[in-house]
C-alpha cells in the first residue's frame, strides 16, 4: 500500500507542495515483502531513500536516510544560493534531469520552447488512488466483451494510460506531479502496486503547457538510484536461433548499457534484467529486476558515477528517438516493471513470473490450459496440399493432439519467402476447400484449426505492394534494404492500419480458427514516413508511433476476436517482451527446437517470464537448426515444461515413435495444471559439473505443494560414474512424497553390436536380423521409486540408480548417452 508520512502530523489545509517540502514528506510503497521509499526534499526535489525488503518506516525514514552533505567539495554544482548544499550529482533522486549539475544518466532530456535543454523538475502535488478502473487496453478474463473506460468516474481512481497497454489490476496507484522550475512544462510519476507479486510499474508523462513546442529527446519509464554499486548486472543477449544467453558482468566505474535498436525488444538484448549482490545466487541473495512493458527499442543502463553510487534507468531507447510535444500535448512512457527480493534468484523469477500471470496476460486464455498443437512448419515448410496436411493432422488427432497449426505458405503464391506477404488470400491450389473447408475437416478430426499470419509485413512481389508500394516503409528514391526479402508496412499510417485490421478480420473470420500465429521476420532498416513531413513530425518519431500503430491494431483484433488464442512470434524470440504478453498469451520462444539450445533458452527466459507464455515444440531429428541428434523423450522433456507442441511429419514417423509421443501427450495433459500453474525452481542452470559435463536441472511444484514435476539433463555421458543423485527445490519441508519417473522401454538396436555380449548368436549390425529383433526385444529402463520427506528431497537428494558406464546393463541401470534426460514425477503421500 501506498503510504504518506511527515514528520508533521498536523493535517494540511493549505498548499500541498510548501508544507511536503518543509516537513520531508515521505512516500512510502509497501507490497508483500518489500519497501520503497522516498522523500520531498527542503528543495522540491524528490530524493529516492530505499528500496528493498520490507523495513518498518516511520516519518523520521527522511530525517534517518537523506544526504547529509552540507559543503559539498571541489567542482560539484551547488544547486542554488537557497540550497547552496545540494548538490544533484551525489543525490539518489527519484528521476533526474540536465543542466542542473547532475552529470549522471538522465531520467529525462527536453528541449524546452527557447532552445535550452536544461530542466529542473520539482514536487508539485500527489495523489493516491485505490479504485480501479478498466482502461480500453484491459479486459477482465470473465468478461472479455465488456468495453473499458479510460474516463475518471470518482475522485479516487486510477488513472489509466493510453496508447500503450499496462499491466491490470494494480493494488493502488501513486501519481506525484511535477513541475520544471521557471517553465510550464509537467510531469507526472505513475507507481502502480502490485502488492502479491512484489511489483511496481513506473511510468510516467510529460505535458507540455508553454505557448509553443518542446521535444522530448529522453523519457525513461524508471530510474532506482543505489546507494552503493557493489552490484552485478545479469542481462539476457542472443540473435536468432540463439535467444536469452544470460550473462553477468560486475558494474563499475562507467556504463553498463543493454539495449535494441531493431526496431523490436529484439532477440539480441531482451529489455528484462537482474542487479545483484555478487554473492547471491538462486537460491540466496539480495536481487533487483526490471522489465519494460514495450515491444520496441529499449534502453537499460547501470551507471556507476563519481560518489560510487549505482543509478539504474530503463526506458524506450533514446537513441535515435525524439518525440515533439505542441502546446496542450502530452506524452507517455511505456510501464517498467520492477521486483526486489532478499531471497536469490528464483525467488526474484516468481515475482516477475506471477506479475506476469496475473497482471500481464489477459482475456479468455489468461488462466486456461493451452492445447497440445501440432504444427506444419518444420513438418512441410512450403511444400503442402490439402492432403498432406491432413495426413498429418489425423495423425496429431490420434496421438492426442487438440490443435493443429497451418504455418506459413498457405495464401497467395506463397510457394517460398519471396513473394505474397500481403496477399491474404488462400491458395486454392493448395487448398482447394479454401481455409473453411480445411478448417472444417481439421474440426472434424475432433482438432481445433489454428493459422499463421505475418501481417505487418509485404514483400515487393505480391499484388498488394504492386498496389500500394507507398504502403511500405522506405525513403523515397534511396535504396531500400530488406530482410528474408520482405519489408515494413508502415503502421503509423491510420489507413494502413485500418487495412491490416479489415485483411485479418476477413481471415480469422473465413473459417473456425480458433488460434493464430503473429509472425513479424524482420528488423527494421529505412525507417521513414512522408506523411511525417506534412505534419510537422519528426522522423525520430518514427519506432514509436510504429509501436504504438501495432499495439492499436493488437487491441481491435484480440477485442474482435476474443476467443482466438493469439501466439505472438518473430523469427522466434525477437518480441519477446511484455507488451505483446498484454495482447497475445504465449509467445515462440525460438526458431531453435534443438533440445539441448532450448534447455538454455528456455532456462534463459525462466529468470523473467513463467514457462506459461513460453512455446516449445518437438521437433525432427536430426534437428533442423543444428543437425544434432537427440531421443524423442528428451524433446518432449523439454517441451512439456512450456506450452508443448510438435512440429514434425507425424505420418512420416515410426510406428515406435507415434506410440511413444501418444505416451508423451497422454502425461502431458496429467501433467499439465503442475506445469501450467505451479512454481518453477531453477536447480541448475547448466552448471559444468566436477566430471566436465553441464546439467540443467528444473522443477515446477504445484500451489499447494502436494504434486510436483522436476527435470534432469546433462550434454554427456560420463564414463565410471557410479554415483548419481538428485536434489529439489520447492518441495514442502513437512510433507512426504513418492518420487517416479517415467518407465521407459529402449530398443535394443540403441545398444549397437553390445548385443553380441548377450546374443546365443552372432548379429551383425544394422543387418535384417538386427532390425528384427529390435522389432521384438525391448530392454527396460530403470525404474525410480523413492518416497522420502520434502525436507530429504530439497536439502539432502536422493541417490538415483547408476548410469550405465559399461560395467552392465539391466533395470537398475539408467541408459544415459549424451543428451539424456530424466522427468521425476512428485507426488504427496499420506503416512
Ligand atoms: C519464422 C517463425 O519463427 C517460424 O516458426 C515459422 O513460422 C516461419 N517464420 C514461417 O515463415
Amino acid at each position: 500500500m501506498v503510504k504518506v508520512l511527515c514528520s508533521n502530523h498536523e493535517n494540511t489545509d493549505g498548499d500541498v507542495k510548501s508544507y511536503a517540502q518543509e516537513n520531508g514528506q515521505v512516500f512510502v510503497l509497501e507490497t508483500a515483502h518489500t519497501t520503497y521509499a522516498f522523500c520531498v526534499r527542503e528543495s522540491g526535489h524528490l530524493e529516492h531513500l530505499y528500496y528493498g525488503e520490507k523495513i518498518d518506516v516511520h516519518y523520521d525514514l527522511s530525517a534517518a536516510v537523506s544526504s547529509k552533505c552540507k559543503y559539498p567539495g571541489g567542482n560539484l554544482v551547488n544547486y542554488s544560493k537557497e540550497y547552496s548544499s545540494l548538490t544533484l550529482e551525489t543525490l539518489c533522486q527519484e528521476i533526474s534531469s540536465v543542466g542542473k549539475g547532475d552529470v549522471r544518466e538522465p531520467f529525462c532530456v527536453i528541449e524546452h520552447v527557447d532552445g535550452s535543454y536544461t530542466s529542473d523538475f520539482v514536487f508539485d502535488s500527489f495523489e493516491v488512488h485505490e479504485e480501479f478502473i478498466k482502461s480500453d487496453f484491459v479486459v477482465d478474463e470473465n468478461d472479455f466483451t465488456q468495453e473499458g473506460t479510460a474516463e475518471i468516474t470518482s475522485e479516487n481512481s486510477m488513472v489509466q494510460l493510453t496508447g500503450l497497454p499496462t499491466a491490470h489490476h494494480p493494488t493502488q496507484q501513486l501519481v506525484v506531479h511535477m513541475k520544471s522550475l521557471g517553465r510550464n512544462v509537467f510531469m507526472d510519476l505513475y507507481y502502480e502496486i502490485y502488492e502479491d507479486c512484489d511489483c511496481i510499474t513506473r511510468s510516467c508523462q510529460v505535458r507540455n503547457q508553454e505557448d509553443g513546442k518542446i521535444t522530448i529527446h529522453r523519457l525513461m519509464s524508471a530510474q532506482v538510484d543505489f546507494r552503493d554499486c557493489d552490484y552485478e548486472m545479469m542481462h539476457f543477449s542472443g540473435a536468432w536461433v540463439r535467444e536469452m544467453t544470460p550473462e553477468t558482468i560486475p558494474v563499475s566505474r562507467g556504463k553498463i548499457i543493454n539495449s535494441s535498436s531493431t526496431g523490436t525488444s529484439s532477440n539480441r538484448n531482451n529489455p528484462f534484467i537482474i542487479l545483484k549482490r555478487s554473492d547471491t545466487n538462486d537460491d540466496h541473495g539480495k536481487c533487483f529486476a526490471s522489465n519494460l512493458i514495450y515491444s520496441g527499442n529499449h534502453y537499460e543502463c547501470a551507471e556507476v558515477g563519481s560518489f560510487g553510487k549505482l543509478r539504474f534507468v530503463t526506458g524506450i531507447n533514446p537513441n535515435g528517438f525524439s518525440y515533439g510535444l505542441s502546446a496542450g500535448e502530452t506524452f507517455v512512457t511505456p510501464q517498467a516493471v520492477i521486483t526486489f527480493s532478499e531471497n536469490g534468484l528464483n525467488d526474484l523469477s516468481h515475482h516477475m513470473h506471477e506479475f506476469v500471470r496475473n497482471h500481464i496476460v489477459r482475456g479468455m486464455w489468461a488462466k486456461k490450459e493451452r492445447p497440445v498443437l501440432l504444427n506444419s512448419w518444420e513438418a512441410a515448410y512450403f511444400k503442402f496440399d490439402e492432403g498432406k496436411l491432413l495426413k498429418m493432422a489425423r495423425n496429431a488427432a490420434k496421438a492426442g493432439c487438440e490443435l493443429f497449426v497451418l504455418d506459413d505458405g498457405w495464401f497467395g503464391n506463397r510457394n517460398d519467402d519471396t513473394k505474397s506477404l500481403g496477399d491474404w488470400t488462400c491458395n486454392m491450389q493448395k487448398l482447394p476447400g479454401g481455409l473453411k473447408g480445411l478448417s472444417d475437416k481439421i474440426h472434424g478430426l475432433g482438432l481445433q484449426f489454428g493459422i499463421w499470419v505475418e501481417p505487418e509485413m509485404v514483400n515487393v512481389d505480391s499484388e498488394c505492394y504492386r498496389t500500394h508500394p507507398d504502403w511500405a516503409v522506405d525513403i523515397p528514391g534511396m535504396n531500400h534494404s530488406e530482410g528474408r526479402n520482405q519489408r515494413i508496412l508502415n503502421l503509423t499510417r491510420t489507413d494502413v492500419r485500418d487495412y491490416v485490421v479489415e485483411e485479418m478480420t476477413k481471415v480469422f473470420s473465413s473459417a473456425d480458427i480458433n488460434y493464430v500465429k503473429w509472425d513479424m521476420n524482420r528488423i527494421f532498416s529505412d525507417t521513414y514516413s512522408d506523411e511525417f513531413a506534412d505534419q510537422d513530425i519528426s522522423q525520430q518519431e518514427f519506432l514509436h508511433r510504429y509501436v504504438l500503430g501495432l499495439y492499436d491494431i493488437l487491441e481491435r483484433l484480440t477485442r474482435a476476436f476474443p476467443e482466438i488464442l493469439f501466439e505472438g512470434c518473430a523469427s522466434g524470440g525477437n518480441r519477446f517482451d511484455l507488451g505483446i504478453l498484454c495482447y497475445m498469451p504465449q509467445i515462440w520462444a525460438s526458431d531453435n527446437t534443438d533440445a539441448w539450445c532450448r534447455a538454455g533458452i528456455q532456462t534463459g527466459y525462466s529468470y523473467g517470464y513463467p514457462m506459461s507464455v513460453v512455446s516449445a515444440h518437438v521437433s525432427g531429428c536430426p534437428n533442423h537448426q543444428t543437425l544434432r541428434n537427440t531421443s524423442i523423450e528428451t524433446r518432449f522433456e523439454v517441451a512439456m515444461f512450456g506450452c508443448l507442441g510438435y512440429e514434425c511429419n507425424l505420418a512420416d514417423m515410426s510406428e515406435e515413435d507415434r506410440e511413444r509421443i501418444y505416451q508423451q501427450i497422454a502425461l502431458y495433459k496429467k501433467l499439465r495444471p503442475v506445469l501450467f500453474t505451479g512454481d518453477y525452481y531453477r536447480i541448475n542452470n547448466g552448471k559444468r559439473t566436477y566430471f566436465g559435463d553441464e546439467v540443467y536441472e528444473w522443477i515446477c511444484v504445484s500451489k499447494d505443494r502436494k504434486n510436483a514435476v522436476a527435470f534432469q539433463m546433462h550434454n554427456m555421458a560420463v564414463p565410471n560414474m557410479p554415483e548419481v543423485t538428485f536434489q529439489a527445490k520447492g518441495l514442502d519441508d513437512s510433507v512426504v512424497y513418492h518420487m517416479s519417473n517415467r518407465i521407459l522401454k529402449y530398443n535394443v538396436k540403441a545398444f549397437g553390436d553390445l548385443i553380441n555380449a548377450v546374443s546365443p548368436i552372432h548379429v551383425k549390425q544394422d543387418s535384417i536380423t538386427h532390425r528384427i529383433i529390435s522389432k521384438f526385444v525391448k530392454m527396460d529402463g530403470e525404474t525410480e521409486d523413492i518416497t522420502a520427506s520434502g525436507s530429504v528431497f530439497n536439502h539432502c537428494g536422493v541417490a538415483l540408480h547408476q548410469n550405465y558406464g559399461a560395467t552392465g546393463y539391466d533395470n537398475e541401470v539408467r541408459y544415459y548417452q549424451d543428451f539424456s534426460s530424466r522427468i521425476f514425477i512428485f507426488e504427496a503421500v499420506e503416512v
